[in-house]
């Protein structure tokens, strides 16, 4: 008989149905087990119970025997390019750690793993799907590619660890019976990862891209330009790139996208269910601009090259006809290359640049957004000046934000400006996680991954409504870090956290429960050579 439907873990994820509302049906353990079975799963690890994977699923019903990997098994897609991608993908998850030939297939057949992008189910929406597991098939349905590849992301953590390695282990593969049906909270759940204080190749976004996508991010917000760098080639104004693109903090050789290697981490992004939000941060950040061309600046001498970490030294020249021909080139060239709704312009510590100044650039600039086709994402400053109509602010406060300027965005709220929630002493992944934290910043306080996760969205901001949060973001600015290794120490344990806020149901939130889900995303992560943080707050397995 089998042992594993009663593990005091299991009891974990059917608090979890509980809690998201749903009704759970309790598993009949060994009803329908056969002796051969039975000796099995005597020497087989128990799967991990299901639901218990980060994000949480909005529901987790365990129960049946469960599904199992093995040599013969084929991944069946349906008919669709998106299944046939999706099938593929999966398959080079698991090909090198099962050593199975997981042959993909569209010949039907109801047993294997089975991808349907069939759904009648309305209520999965665009990004839902849903798992079901037994004896002999796992079949994920989906109305669109999304939910498809986000069950997917479901079903490898059902999966043991080892399935993430990239050697051949020893199974057995198996996933818990039962059906998961999940879709998220939101539907904006993006990380930023600043490539202008540090560069970063494209080789080591798309492998950040890879990790965030575990957990079902969807958007990426690359912070393109500031006083350090200018990262993205722009072909009517080519110094940008050539020069203000030619170091970073610290004085390295810094680099820029070429627009063929920017479109490529576009496309890969989206082979990873994420838009790309490309953001050029003006009228402040934009020394390196500044000092690519000399026109730009309001006493036309171009500033040398900044190589250092202070902010809000640096503004284009609002009055100058010559800076709306810039911003326009500049976004005609992004909009181009961004197949997504969003262009973000910044906008935060215009610190020199007059209010006045500040309220009339914002004026201009956000209708040349629209202008090609794109909505305006801005820092929460832009509710400061005037956001045009349909424009997404961007809260970045932490405690010591005042009343007033809280306020003033929860006004903005109020009146239709929607909202992206980055509070910098919870989602900031840059944030030193304590005084011993090696890499990172601490100006909004130390953040432990527990205070990363311990907010809830929803009620965050005073005021503003809760139909006003579109969703989550967690920035990693890149003042202190500059490699992969560094990316994924500030972002592992904390960026599963944030994702899990903006994908799972409010009713799953619980610290004691996350920290064991997360737990367990350490073996994982070790597996798949994630370099990630041993957070002393996260009871770690073997701790
Ligand atoms: C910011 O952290 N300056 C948006």
């Amino acid at each position: 008989m089998r042992q594993h439907h009663r593990s005091p873990r299991l009891f974990g994820s059917l608090l979890l149905v509980a809690a998201a509302g749903f009704s759970s049906v309790a598993a009949v353990p060994g009803g329908d087990s056969t002796g051969q079975e039975a000796a099995e799963a005597a020497t087989a690890a128990t799967p991990t119970p299901l639901g218990q994977v980060v994000p949480a699923p909005a529901s987790a019903v365990p129960g049946g025997s469960p599904f199992e990997i093995n040599s013969k098994t084929r991944i069946r897609v349906d008919g669709s390019r998106d299944a046939q991608k999706t099938g593929s993908y999966l398959a080079g998850v698991l090909r090198p750690s099962t050593g199975y030939p997981l042959k993909v297939t569209d010949d039907g057949g109801s047993d294997g793993i089975r991808l349907r992008l069939n759904s009648k189910d309305a209520s999965l929406g665009n990004e839902g799907y849903r798992l079901e597991s037994k004896r002999g098939s796992l079949t994920i349905t989906a109305r669109k590619s999304a939910g498809l590849f986000y069950g997917v992301q479901t079903l490898r953590q059902q999966l043991p660890a080892a399935a993430e390695q990239k050697t051949v282990q020893k199974g057995p593969w198996q996933v818990a019976g039962g059906t998961i049906k999940d879709a998220p909270r939101y539907g904006y759940r993006s990380a930023m990862l600043d490539v202008s204080r540090h560069f970063f190749s494209v080789d080591k976004v798309k492998r950040y891209i890879d990790q965030m996508s575990l957990y079902k991010v969807n958007k990426l917000h690359m912070h393109l330009s500031d006083d350090q760098g200018w990262r993205i080639a722009i072909d009517s104004w080519p110094k940008l790139a050539t020069y203000g693109g030619s170091t970073q903090v610290g004085g390295g050789k810094g680099g820029y996208y070429t627009k063929a290697q920017y479109k490529d981490i576009v496309q890969y992004a989206a082979s990873r269910q994420l838009e790309v939000i490309p953001e050029i941060d003006m009228p402040g950040h934009t020394n390196a601009a500044l000092a690519s061309y000399a026109e730009l600046n309001c006493n036309g001498v171009a500033p040398p090259l900044y190589t250092g970490t202070e902010v809000g030294f640096s503004s284009l020249c609002v009055k100058k006809d010559v800076t709306y021909d810039f911003v326009d080139d500049v976004i005609r060239e992004i909009a181009a290359m961004t197949p997504g709704k969003y262009i973000h312009i910044g906008g935060d510590e215009a610190h020199s640049t007059s209010h006045e100044d500040y309220v009339a650039f914002m004026d201009k600039v956000q209708p040349l957004v629209a202008k090609y086709g794109k909505t305006a994402i801005g820092w929460h400053q832009l509710t400061g000046a005037t956001p045009a109509k349909g424009a997404i602010a961007q809260y970045w406060g932490y405690d010591a934000t005042s009343a007033a300027e809280r306020e003033q965005v929860a006004n903005a709220a109020k009146n239709g400006t929607k909202l992206v929630l980055s509070p910098a002493d919870r989602s900031y992944l840059d944030m030193k996680y304590d005084k011993d934290t090696p890499l990172g910043l601490a100006w909004a306080g130390y953040v432990s991954t527990q205070r990363s996760y311990d907010w809830d969205p929803g009620t965050y901001l005073k005021g503003a409504p809760a139909d006003s949060i579109e969703g989550v973001e967690a920035p990693l600015w890149s003042e202190t870090l500059s490699t992969s290794a560094h990316i994924e120490y500030m972002a592992f344990p904390r960026l599963p956290g944030i994702a899990e806020l903006g994908w799972s149901p409010a009713s799953t939130h619980d610290w004691n429960t996350y920290k064991v889900r997360l737990a367990e995303q350490g073996p994982r992560w070790d597996a798949m050579g994630i370099g990630y943080y041993k957070a002393p707050d996260v009871p770690w397995p073997g701790k």
